[in-house]
């Protein structure tokens, strides 16, 4: 059966207007970045990774606040940890913040979360990783959802048998990235295994791990009947990945396009993170946004090496005169206001 990535599907109660989801990426899924991959044609986005137990006791090191603006919606808002008591209480804060789904996220293959029986770890503790499931469920009226790799070590199929409890607990739909933890992100996603899963399941499934393309969007939606595709890197520095994916045409963005996206990006980036932070955060950014043959490679070395973001602003607007005009329209077109400022703290060392 072939799915139009075109067509609304829903998660529990909620609908989403497209087959294409911008996946969570700690240190990238900013609200910049999910609210122009809306804008791009993503059906629904994600936060990246908040931890339960920084809500809980209010000491995780932050790294910025999560925002969660009008327009982002339907947003899901993933959390980690372990402990059921904290992921409900988490879930709460998130449902309350305006998260449309809580996702949970189990698998992240990074030492720092899995030594605390979070992320992927949970994928080889299947009764509490149900346990979760059910106190996360139980705490919130949205619907829950749950990131799973294949498995932890390489050769697993681990997700095959938790997929199925995970539903039975209680979750509304759930991702698969079909690579094992220890994999991190060598080798191929085997969307193989996507297939089997969604045989076992009779909730939506959502297939992350390379899609890049329109093309390779069909294809792994043809081989394994998922609900949906997620996107992750394909998106970094390169919205219209999404476009393409969603419309079907090729978008080759011109000089001025790359240079007002990334300047609507740098602005939002400095509201969300302040001026301090964004600078850092951004530099992995210019490097995405000025590759794919878009500009001369020594630019990129040129705008990290600078001091302030006025001067990459200003650098890259002399670079290409008319990403002023397209700005100009970007501005005005951006929905303002009705935005929440949520004092969750994002964590800096994700993955999944
Ligand atoms: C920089 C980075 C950060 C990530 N952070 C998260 C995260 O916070 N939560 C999560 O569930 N997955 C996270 N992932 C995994 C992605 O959501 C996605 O499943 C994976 O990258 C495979 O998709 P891709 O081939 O489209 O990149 C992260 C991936 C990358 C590259």
């Amino acid at each position: 059966m072939r799915v139009r990535l075109q067509e609304p599907w829903s998660i529990g109660g909620v609908e989403v207007p497209t087959r294409i989801v911008l996946a969570p990426m700690a240190g990238v899924s900013i609200q910049a970045f999910r609210r122009q991959g809306r804008r791009f044609g993503a059906g629904l986005v994600c936060s990246e990774m908040v931890s339960a137990a920084g809500i809980e006791h209010r000491n995780e090191r932050t790294f910025g606040y999560l925002r969660v603006a009008g327009d982002e919606h339907p947003l899901a808002i993933q959390i980690f940890g372990a402990d059921p008591g904290a992921m409900a209480h988490a879930a709460r804060m998130v449902e309350a913040a305006g998260a449309d789904i809580v996702d949970m996220n189990f698998g992240c293959p990074v030492r720092k979360v899995t030594k605390t029986g979070a992320g992927a770890h949970l994928m080889e503790d299947a009764e509490l990783a149900c346990r979760v499931v059910d106190a996360v469920t139980a705490a919130v009226n949205v619907p829950v959802t749950v990131k799973m790799r294949l498995g932890v070590a390489n050769g697993s199929r681990t997700c095959l048998e938790l997929g199925p409890r995970l539903v039975e607990a209680g979750a509304a739909a759930l991702t698969l990235h079909p690579r094992s933890a220890q994999q991190m992100y060598t080798g191929e996603a085997d969307h193989a295994v996507t297939a089997e899963l969604v045989e076992r399941v009779d909730v939506p499934v959502i297939a992350s791990g390379d899609v890049t393309s329109r093309e390779k969007a069909l294809a792994v939606l043809e081989q394994t009947d998922a609900a949906a595709v997620m996107v992750a890197r394909g998106a970094q520095g390169n919205p219209w990945a999404l476009r393409e994916i969603a419309e079907g045409e090729s978008f080759k963005p011109t000089r001025e396009e790359v240079a007002a996206e990334l300047v609507v990006f740098i602005r939002e980036a400095v509201r969300e993170l302040g001026e301090q932070r964004a600078v850092g955060f951004l530099k992995k950014f210019y490097g995405w946004y000025l590759g794919h043959g878009r500009f001369p490679k020594p630019f990129k070395q040129e705008l990290v090496q600078l001091q302030t973001l006025d001067e990459v602003e200003q650098r890259l607007l002399a670079a290409a005169p008319g990403a002023r005009f397209v700005l100009e329209r970007l501005e005005d077109e951006l929905p303002q206001g009705d935005e929440v400022l949520l004092d969750l703290p994002i964590s800096i060392y994700g993955g999944g």
